[in-house]
């Protein structure tokens, strides 16, 4: 690995492992907190918009888009060489009021969603590098989450999905992203079949997002190593998505050297897959998560502190990135 010049910013360290690290971003506080936007800058060679590509907030009315928020986004990201994740084309969560009566018929939600792919995909097709094209399409027990797309469009929404994406934006890498599979289990089994089946399809499929939405102990190692693989065997890279590990508040040295073993193990495992292509937490700092809110009581999930100083859980991610 090149020598990394100092400071070693988890940034510097990944780009010279040729991985990519970094954070969602949320567009307020990038604009008014100029001690947010410089630890981005520092640590981040990736971002992904929190909620801004997202249907509700791009895609307002059925014949108007705000781009302003995703836009300013991008902006930021272009001026400092940071690259950008897309976030999301396809997902049953924040969708628009009028999509569901818009969408009325099949052939009414395959021309709304074809659309808007082409529409948001097509606008970031030279900035975004990578899309979650869909979003959770999977429940936990394994089925097919019973959304507007499957009803309207039946399975083959998926396929139809990621062939508009790499029709609109045919340089970015397209990714299927989900929670709660990070391990072996009845989920990520049933993942791995549905994203099998889309490459037996022949659809553009390039990688599968882990979210990585942790609390506890974090995942068995060994079973998500041996779940990496596995999906790796399907020719997918491997990203580690939305990564926060939930602490109980207050926390304690002892919590926050466990969340930095968690941090560690993370990576560390994933490190030893060679289509991994990298890691990014859901924040940056714990000032902007979306746990607290989501899991009351909890918190601190984050690499920095609310004050933006790093925490044991980032000097674990740096200790590991910086090993030869
Ligand atoms: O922008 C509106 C604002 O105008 C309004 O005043 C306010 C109060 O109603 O709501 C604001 O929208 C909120 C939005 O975040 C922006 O802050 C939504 O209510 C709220 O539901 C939304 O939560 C987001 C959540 O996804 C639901 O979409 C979280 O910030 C975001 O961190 C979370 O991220 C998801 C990923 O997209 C997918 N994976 C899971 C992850 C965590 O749920």
């Amino acid at each position: 690995m090149a020598a990394v010049p100092p400071p070693h910013s988890l940034r510097d360290l990944a780009a010279c492992r040729g991985l990519w690290f970094g954070a969602c971003v949320a567009p307020t506080p990038l604009a008014a907190e100029p001690d947010y936007a410089a630890l981005l800058r520092r640590e981040c060679n990736v971002l992904t918009p929190e909620n801004d590509m997202k249907w509700g907030p791009i895609h307002p009315a059925p014949d108007r888009y705000d781009f302003s928020r995703a836009d300013a986004i991008v902006r930021f990201a272009e001026a400092d060489g940071i690259a950008v994740h897309g976030h999301t084309l396809v997902w049953h969560n924040q969708n628009p009021a009028w999509l569901p009566t818009a969408a009325d018929s099949r052939d009414a939600a395959q021309r709304i969603l074809r659309d808007h792919i082409a529409a948001v995909a097509g606008r970031y097709a030279r900035t975004v590098a990578a899309w979650d094209v869909v979003n959770e399409a999977v429940a936990d027990d394994g089925t097919l989450r019973r959304t507007l797309w499957l009803e309207r469009l039946g399975p083959d929404y998926l396929a139809f999905a990621f062939r508009a994406a790499a029709e609109a934006a045919p340089q970015a890498r397209l990714l299927y992203n989900d929670f709660g599979a990070e391990v072996i289990n009845a989920k990520s089994d049933a993942i791995h079949r549905l994203l099998s089946d889309l490459l037996g399809a022949g659809a553009p499929l390039h990688g599968v997002g882990f979210q990585c939405h942790l609390s506890g102990t974090g995942p068995d190692l060994e079973r998500f190593a041996r779940n990496l693989e596995r999906f790796a065997s399907l020719g997918l890279d491997l990203y580690v998505t939305e990564l926060d590990v939930r602490l109980p508040l207050p926390t304690t040295p002892e919590s926050l050297e466990r969340q930095a073993s968690i941090y560690r193990g993370l990576l560390e495992t994933c490190l030893q897959q060679p289509t991994f292509r990298g890691l990014q937490t859901w924040g940056i700092t714990d000032r902007h998560s979306w746990i607290p809110g989501r899991f009351p009581g909890t918190g601190a999930a984050l690499p920095f502190d609310e004050q933006c100083r790093a925490k044991p859980a980032y000097h674990a991610l740096r200790t590991i990135l910086a090993e030869a």
